[in-house]
């Protein structure tokens, strides 16, 4: 070993001792002949004393500067009375230094390391390795790995087996496009990098592995976000002879340990169970915040009875939605802001206005538009949740929701602050099917290996629409952390599913005739579920963007700044796997 102890480690009952410490250089003051270095790794940081005596001897200690790598051996010392750094652990010593050697010189950062100010983002990527050095991402990768080590014996205690499986691949269908790996042996064929391994996991649980996990990788090419990125990880879970129960109870237990043994805090298990409908109608979204005491009302039956009202159309279209927010005590709020927000909402496509809700005297722009009835239904309503302003919006029923959706969030940060604590919850019973407008069928909501729910199996073809899947959403925080479901193991009622969408004989067979083709020789019931680790670990150290959790993340737009990828290739490359880019010709 290079070093007898880490930068993180001495304490005053090492004082006398002759150590080895080694570490990057953290900062250097000259004070009256006598240099101060802090020398930092991983675990922390140790002050090293140069005194005027050893400088003379150790003749390159004048050229140290930030982030030289260097090596010091010294006898660990007190710090002189009211010196002492209570802020770091190691702040009751130092090390006066004998012997030294610079192991490795650094050139000036181009950001500086220890600034608490933001640091643009393109810079931090580019020179990672810097990045790295920081605290912030020190702690995230280390909390990242704890995360994952937690689940791991969680698993593994209950005799889960982690099992690989390949990353060169057939496409496997969760709504993105794949990334394509051309092949050598096979000149024009390719393998597609796999979205998930979700069809792999359900083949185990044929080949009798009955409890699968993995720690993997997933592929998807699709516009990104703070939260997704090209290449993300997933805690990917498969299990035989479950329900759906099965499944979120096995997922609360493992969170809880998660929580637990991160953390140091206890979940509050079970966690809240919402229909999709109900999300919706009440948040807004199917990734409803629910630290947010804010909840929308759907009163479009009042505008159904109000028919007659120059608000809206007289005959009201299927997709209308007319809902409040209640927001009581929001003191923000003038006529000027209220305008503000019906001009937004204009713009968003929707109408806006507001009820001004007083015990005596509730008072609206709504008022003279409805008719007594009308009026009276809206403000007992309203009164019943308390006095304040409540924000009414009506149109598109999907545009509705997104609106009052986020105004739910944002006056909810204006009213209460930004929300602390981890609230998760679980959104079940989606719909199995959602309509593209586009291509004018169906596609799958979650993936075409869900089950539907078994009273709904006979209006399949009837009332499509309706049928509701045996899915789950867990959420946290405001996001999806996690989906899954339990699964068709009926090859009859999979080639069913296959055909509501649309896929001839031909396709289904390209596409999926090696798995429908292993769902006849015995396969067991099954489900599973696959957590998005990134953010997971995001929402659980109080980041906002996946990047902040993944050592060598993508940009928004897919680059690598740290190896410039994608890069182009050389045509020698190209030649063998029979491709040519089309303006080389
Ligand atoms: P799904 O597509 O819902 O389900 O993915 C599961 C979880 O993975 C995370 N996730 C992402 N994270 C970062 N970047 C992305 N681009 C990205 N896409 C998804 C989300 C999501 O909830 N095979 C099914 C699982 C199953 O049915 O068992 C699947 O992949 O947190």
């Amino acid at each position: 070993m290079i070093r007898t102890h880490n930068c993180g480690a001495l304490r005053s009952t090492d004082i006398g001792k002759t150590v080895t410490l080694a570490g990057w250089i953290n900062r250097r003051r000259d004070h009256g002949g006598v240099i101060f270095l802090d020398l930092r790794d991983r675990w922390g940081m140790t002050q090293l004393v140069v005194d005027a005596q050893v400088q003379k001897r150790l003749n390159r200690i004048d050229r140290v500067r930030p982030e030289y790598v260097v090596l010091a051996e010294g006898r660990v010392r007190k710090r002189p009375e009211g010196l002492e750094n209570p802020r770091l652990q190691t702040g009751e010593v130092e090390v006066e230094v004998k012997e030294f050697r610079i192991l490795s010189e650094a050139k000036l950062p181009p950001f500086e390391l220890e600034s608490t100010k933001e640091t643009d983002e393109g810079l931090r990527l580019q020179y990672r390795y810097l990045d790295l050095r920081r605290s912030r991402m020190q702690h995230n990768l280390r909390f990242r790995h704890q995360v994952t080590r937690v689940i791991r014996e969680y698993l593994s205690d209950l005799e889960f087996i982690e099992v690989e499986t390949p990353f060169l691949t057939k496409s496997t269908p969760e709504g993105a496009r794949d990334f394509l790996v051309p092949c050598r042996l096979a000149p024009r064929r390719f393998y597609a990098l796999p979205q998930s391994p979700q069809l792999f996991k359900q083949i185990l649980m044929v080949g009798g592995v009955d409890r699968y996990f993995q720690v993997v990788k997933c592929f998807r090419d699709e516009d990104l976000r703070a939260d997704r990125q090209p290449e993300f990880t997933q805690v990917d879970i498969e299990m035989s002879f479950v329900e759906a129960g099965d499944v979120l109870t096995l997922v609360e237990g493992m969170i809880s340990a998660v929580l637990e043994q991160a953390l140091n805090q206890e979940a509050k298990v079970p966690f809240p169970r919402l229909s999709y409908h109900e999300c919706l109608t009440r948040y807004g979204t199917d990734k409803p915040d629910l630290r947010i005491p804010l909840v929308m009302e759907d009163l479009t039956q009042l505008a159904v009875s109000e028919h007659a009202s120059p608000l809206w159309p007289a005959k009201i279209p299927d997709d209308f939605m007319l809902s409040v927010l209640p927001l009581p005590g929001w003191k923000g709020f003038s006529r000027k802001v209220g305008d503000d927000l019906a001009a937004l909402a204009r713009h968003r496509g929707v109408a806006l206005s507001w009820v001004r809700n007083e015990a005596n005297e509730p008072s609206s722009p709504l008022k003279n538009k409805l008719s007594k009835q009308g009026w009276d239904t809206l403000t007992g309503h309203l009164q019943a949740k308390g006095n304040g302003i409540a924000l009414v919006s009506w149109g598109n029923k999907e545009k509705v929701r997104e609106f009052l959706g986020e105004q739910r969030k944002e006056r909810g940060r204006e009213l209460f602050g930004e929300p602390e604590g981890f609230s998760f919850c679980w959104v079940v019973d989606f719909p199995l099917f959602e309509w593209n407008e586009e291509e004018r069928r169906w596609d799958s909501m979650h993936h075409p290996f869900t089950a539907p729910h078994p009273s709904d199996l006979e209006r399949l073809e009837t009332e499509t629409p309706r049928v509701r899947a045996q899915s789950y959403d867990l959420v946290l925080n405001g996001f999806e952390v996690g989906g899954g479901s339990v699964r068709i193991y009926d090859p009859v009622v999979q080639e069913k599913i296959f055909r509501l969408l649309q896929l001839s004989e031909e396709e289904i067979q390209r596409k999926f005739g090696f798995f429908v083709e292993s769902l006849q020789y015995g396969c067991p019931p099954h489900g599973g579920i696959a957590l998005g680790l990134d953010r997971l670990v995001m929402a659980l150290c109080g980041e906002t963007s996946i990047r902040e959790v993944i050592a060598f993340p993508k940009t928004q737009k897919g680059t690598c700044l740290l190896t410039g990828a994608p890069s182009p290739v050389e045509m020698e490359q190209l030649t063998p796997l029979g491709m040519r880019l089309k303006n080389e010709t």
